[in-house]
């Protein structure tokens, strides 16, 4: 990999480049994935009846591979990138950095190991077993050391607020991930939570939906708000309007877990607080959402001419969707339908796809050219890309709308007499189309992601022939 470009003299460039090129492989590698479980729940003979490719197997394995490998590399590229940068320092230490990218590597190739083996703690997000936790650990506080140790040597008094926004999820994740962990180990893979029944499930979606508001949402929004900015060519909206998002944000985010319990054995109270907080969830969501979009007022043509700044449009556009939907479906009324249905797999992929994959996509497509001193090799791909892409998301998102809000309608039809109008076997006989409809999204995102690692690896490879000529 090509080590020198004028600025790697100052920042460590070499760390964010593994990191970026990862992020591509991670992300073929769970869109994959996505899709070939998206396919098996279509046509469940695809597992050809070998344990280790179940739905069941596969399933934590998709999760793990986009939110952790995926976004978790995208996340360590650009915020290594964006600390350097608005630091005007290099990373902390190289040491560290190395130890943050082959230890959080050694996790992900554990997961993939362990998971189709059937071994793993078998709560959402949290699968991987204790040893492996213990390893999170350690990279988590390494990373958090490196972060910490690069804002205190920034040249500038100010700390520009993505890094507000990278603290953030840095700090809390490692409060999850500690919490929600508290195991008591049996044996080398086994072991059993410290808490048990309610208050296991409790803990459990604090975890859950904290994972979404501080690795999906907060770090994010730190990407959001370096990224656009600079590809926009112009300064942030509001910055006062950034520090209130932040505070409320992240006040917020962390009451509303109990909305993905409702009905259950969880006191009802906590129900209506998680609900309250989720609804008022929406006045930062949406304070952010404005910020981002009316960062580009003046430079709205920009839209006609480049895809990049597309793909960052249209990813705030599916974050103010996904934060809208994601209070309405706290409401209890609202969850008693949507809940367990496939409207909830809509709405996570409206962020996961529509947010998260794209911030990212416009992230990549903006710092790999400048890690490698060049020119992305074809901004055509870069619009097949977004076209594919956006049409997949649309794809996904409305059949799942579709079958969810079906599914849900047909538990509840009953007749005159009391009985229940469908069985579940019909339920499921109905959302076949469906699922053959979202696997097919699915493959327009997945091919969208391979003509991006094609582009990324021309770039990429244009990048080093020109350093070796300026240098010969
Ligand atoms: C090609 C793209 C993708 C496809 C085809 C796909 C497909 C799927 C499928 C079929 C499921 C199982 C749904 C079920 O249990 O009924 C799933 C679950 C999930 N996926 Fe994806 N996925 C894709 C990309 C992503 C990305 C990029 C992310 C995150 C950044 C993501 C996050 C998740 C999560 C969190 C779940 C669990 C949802 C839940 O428990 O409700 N997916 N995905
Ligand atoms: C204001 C913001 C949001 C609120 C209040 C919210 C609320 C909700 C609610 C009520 C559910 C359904 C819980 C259930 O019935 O089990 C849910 C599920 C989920 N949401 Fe959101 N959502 C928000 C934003 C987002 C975003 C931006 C993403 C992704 C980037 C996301 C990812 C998820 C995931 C992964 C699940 C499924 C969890 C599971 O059951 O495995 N949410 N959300």
């Amino acid at each position: 990999m090509a080590q020198s470009t004028t600025a790697t003299e100052k920042y460590d460039y070499t760390i964010v480049k593994w990191f970026s090129v990862m992020t591509v492989v991670y992300a073929i590698v769970g869109f994959l994935l996505g899709d070939f479980i998206a396919w098996e729940l279509a046509f469940p003979a695809l597992n050809a009846e070998i344990p280790y490719i179940t739905f069941g197997r596969l399933r934590p394995l998709h999760t793990s591979a986009v939110i952790f490998a995926f976004g978790g590399s995208a996340l360590f590229a650009t915020s290594y990138y964006v600390v350097q940068r608005t630091c005007k320092a290099r990373l902390f230490s190289d040491t560290i950095s190395w130890f943050t990218f082959w230890g959080w590597n050694a996790v992900i190739v554990l997961a993939v190991i362990t998971y189709p083996l059937g071994l793993t703690q078998g709560q959402e997000y949290a699968e991987t077993i204790w040893p492996i936790d213990i390893l999170i650990t350690l990279v988590w506080v390494a990373y958090f050391i490196n972060y910490v140790g690069t804002l205190a040597k920034r040249k500038d008094k100010h700390i520009f607020v993505a890094n507000w926004f990278y603290l953030a999820f840095i700090i809390t994740v490692a409060v999850l991930h500690l919490g929600n962990n508290l195991q008591v180990p049996v044996s080398l893979t086994e072991s059993y939570p410290i808490f048990a029944g309610v208050q296991n499930a409790m803990i459990q979606w604090w975890y859950g939906h904290n994972a979404v508001g501080f690795f999906l949402t907060a770090a994010f929004l730190g990407m959001m708000y370096y990224f656009i900015p600079k590809q926009a060519e112009r300064p942030i909206f509001s910055y006062r309007l950034s520090i209130v998002h932040f505070w409320a944000l992240i006040f917020l985010y962390i009451w509303a877990g109990p909305h993905h319990l409702h009905y259950t054995a969880l006191p009802d109270w906590t129900g209506t607080l998680g609900m309250t907080f989720s609804l008022m969830l929406i006045l930062p969501s949406w304070g952010g959402m404005i910020n981002g979009i009316m960062t580009l007022s003046g430079a709205w043509d920009k839209l006609r001419t480049d895809p990049i700044i597309r793909f960052m449009v249209v990813s705030l556009s599916f974050y103010g969707m996904s934060t809208f939907e994601g209070p309405i479906m706290s409401i209890k009324e609202v969850n008693a339908l949507s809940h367990y249905t496939d409207w909830t797999v809509g709405h996570v992929h409206s962020g996961a796809l529509g947010w998260v994959a794209f911030i990212s996509f416009g992230a990549l497509y903006h710092m790999i050219p400048k890690l490698w001193n060049t020119r992305i090799y074809s901004t055509a791909l870069i619009s097949l890309h977004f076209w594919l892409a956006t049409i997949g998301v649309v794809i996904y998102i409305v059949s799942m709308w579709v079958s969810g809000i079906m599914q849900g309608l047909m538990w509840r039809a009953y007749d005159d007499y009391g009985n229940l109008v469908y069985s579940f076997a019909e339920t499921v006989d109905a959302m076949h189309i469906y699922y053959v409809m979202r696997a097919f999204g699915g493959f327009l995102f997945l091919i969208g992601g391979l003509i991006m690692a094609f582009n990324v690896f021309k770039t990429i490879r244009q990048g080093v022939r020109e350093a070796a000529t300026a240098t010969a």
